[in-house]
């Protein structure tokens, strides 16, 4: 399971936890407004009762049937101002005081979880992996790359890229004669320079280079690739995934990690492969 799907399930099991205690709270709250307004109902019919009771009693007395002539308390008077008792008189129960707690709290997790989630996918194009990098120089990129006649790659890690030479006479009827833009730097000297996504297209996993075969072997299910990174053997549905690259006016060479570039099993390969033992 990848890190973002992982994210993705706590998202949305966050979700789904917020949307069960909004409803619970939201029971809660109905079930305390019934409640409320049957106790003022009781209330009301007790007032009410009491009033007609009192009544009765004083008018035995005015009457002159009753033996005990009892004063009205003030409040039991002819038609006294009905008092009644609203909601907004109740004012906040501790049961609408916790609710509202609840809902506050689990407002600021998910806003604090919402900014993180944000903050881990918001792109970072500044610099790193994604946007054009510069390797160094084309021309001793060039002599590093080349040792006594055999190819000696050197891995750039902020690009995650091995830089291979490449001759230029061998781009015609390759598989990258449609993407000219995988080489560059080799106007001069018909040699130019390709930059190889270490990543093997398998499944993922870093493809070391194997100095002895002359290529690159990846550790998990044996794909192999030759110096160009053409496709020789093992699972791996084409060849390795490149950049595009370019040399700008300082000589530099640019690999561009946001332009990945996927070419087809090669046909025929424009290197030699192997040159020797393989090292998986
Ligand atoms: S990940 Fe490289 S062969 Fe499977």
């Amino acid at each position: 399971m990848t890190t973002t799907t992982f994210i993705f399930i706590l998202l949305g099991a966050a979700l789904f936890a917020g949307i069960g205690i909004i409803l619970v709270a939201m029971r809660r709250s109905d079930a305390e407004g019934s409640a409320t307004k049957a106790e003022l109902d009781r209330k009301a019919i007790q007032v009410d009762r009491k009033r007609r009771e009192k009544k009765a009693e004083i008018a035995k007395v005015e009457s002159g049937e009753g033996t005990v002539m009892v004063a009205a308390p003030a409040e039991f008077a002819d038609d006294p101002p009905k008092e009644e008792i609203s909601a907004e008189d109740m004012g906040v129960t501790r049961r609408k005081f916790f609710n509202r707690a609840i809902g506050a709290v689990f407002g600021l997790f998910m806003l604090q979880f919402a900014l993180a989630g944000l903050a881990f996918f918001w792109p970072k194009l500044k610099g790193g992996f994604g946007t054009p990098i510069n390797a160094g120089k084309v021309a001793s990129l060039k002599a590093e790359v080349v040792a006594g006649g055999s190819i000696i790659p050197k891995f750039i890690p902020a690009a995650q890229a091995w830089v291979v030479p490449f001759e230029m006479d061998k781009l015609a009827g390759s598989s990258f004669e449609a993407t000219p833009f995988v080489v560059a730097g080799g106007e001069g000297d018909g040699v130019g320079l390709m930059a190889l996504w270490q990543r093997c297209v398998h499944l993922g996993c870093r493809v070391p280079s194997c100095e002895s075969s002359q290529g690159f072997e990846c550790p998990c299910h044996g794909s192999k690739y030759n110096a160009h990174g053409e496709y020789s053997s093992g699972p791996a549905p084409r060849n390795l995934d490149r950049f595009e690259v370019s040399e700008n006016d300082a000589g530099d060479f640019i690999i561009n990690t946001g332009n990945v570039v996927q070419t087809s099993r090669a046909k025929e390969f424009t290197i030699a492969y192997p040159q020797g033992p393989f090292c998986v």
